[in-house]
């Protein structure tokens, strides 16, 4: 964790390199091509992972990055005029509303949706003391309640089929597994868990329960995340208790 993070100077369709960790980009790589779906970015700001998904947006596709706080929302704003071209700037639609109540306001929507979510961040922790200090275990039970209410809202908000890629910087089970856990238990058979397909020789990949994470010790400084992918069923559902029961 005080090793170096492993950043890589992405471009791909992008003006200039945007460095970001090496985990977060193979993170929304995993949710392959975005083409010409309609993608929901429900926690953008500062924008790297927008920046990402924007690199394979096509021509009909769409997203809507939100971001709640106002301050670092222009930080997007800003972010995403430097390193994206007009063109795909046209496709992107900055939005300032509350995660957690989106589903209230929009259902079955999006073919894509990315919950990166604040969370306890460890890894930034150990770097300002001052941080540090003021960390509970209030403070995960709170994060961890705040992401599993986002990801109620999130389904709601996904399109039957669609894929929902749940992410947090967080080293505690509550905010990571504990979620998705306490998800898969309300929602059942309406959620089916997705395997994630990672396969890069600088990461080790380690499964979890409903995920996977990559940690910093075993990947050369990439990470941590935490990732579980979960897709939302139609009519035809597949049972997971043989899974998961
Ligand atoms: C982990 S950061 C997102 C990082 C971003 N995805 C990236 O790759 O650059 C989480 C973000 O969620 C925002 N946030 C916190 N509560 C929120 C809420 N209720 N609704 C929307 N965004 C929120 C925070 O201000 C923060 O910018």
């Amino acid at each position: 964790m005080l090793s170096p993070v492993f950043f890589i100077p992405f471009q791909q369709e992008l003006k200039k390199p945007y460095f970001l960790n090496l985990a977060s980009y193979l993170a929304v790589r995993s949710l392959g091509e975005v083409g010409n779906q309609e993608v929901l970015d429900l926690c953008a700001a500062p924008g790297g992972k927008t920046l990402v998904l924007a690199s394979s947006l096509g021509p009909e596709g769409f997203i809507v990055a939100n971001e709640r706080s106002s301050a670092r929302r222009s930080r997007l704003k800003r972010v995403l005029e430097e390193y994206l071209s007009p063109e795909k700037l046209s496709r992107i639609k900055i939005t300032g509303h509350d995660a957690g109540r989106w589903g209230l306001y929009e259902q079955d929507r999006y073919d894509l949706i990315l919950l990166d979510v604040p969370c306890s961040s460890e890894r930034h922790l150990l770097e300002r003391p001052s941080h540090l200090k003021k960390w509970s275990t209030n403070r995960t039970r709170q994060l961890a309640q705040q992401a599993y209410a986002m990801v109620l809202s999130a389904l709601m908000a996904l399109k039957p089929g669609g894929k929902l890629l749940y992410c947090t910087c967080a080293l505690s089970p509550l905010e990571n597994d504990g979620v998705m856990e306490r998800v898969w238990r309300k929602k059942g058979k309406e959620v089916k868990i997705l395997p994630i397909e990672i396969q890069d020789p600088q990461v080790v990949v380690e499964p979890t329960k409903f995920g996977v994470q990559i940690l910093p010790d075993l990947s050369h400084g990439a990470g941590p995340l935490y990732l579980s992918l979960l897709t939302k069923q139609g009519p035809n559902r597949v049972d997971q208790e043989e899974r998961f029961g």
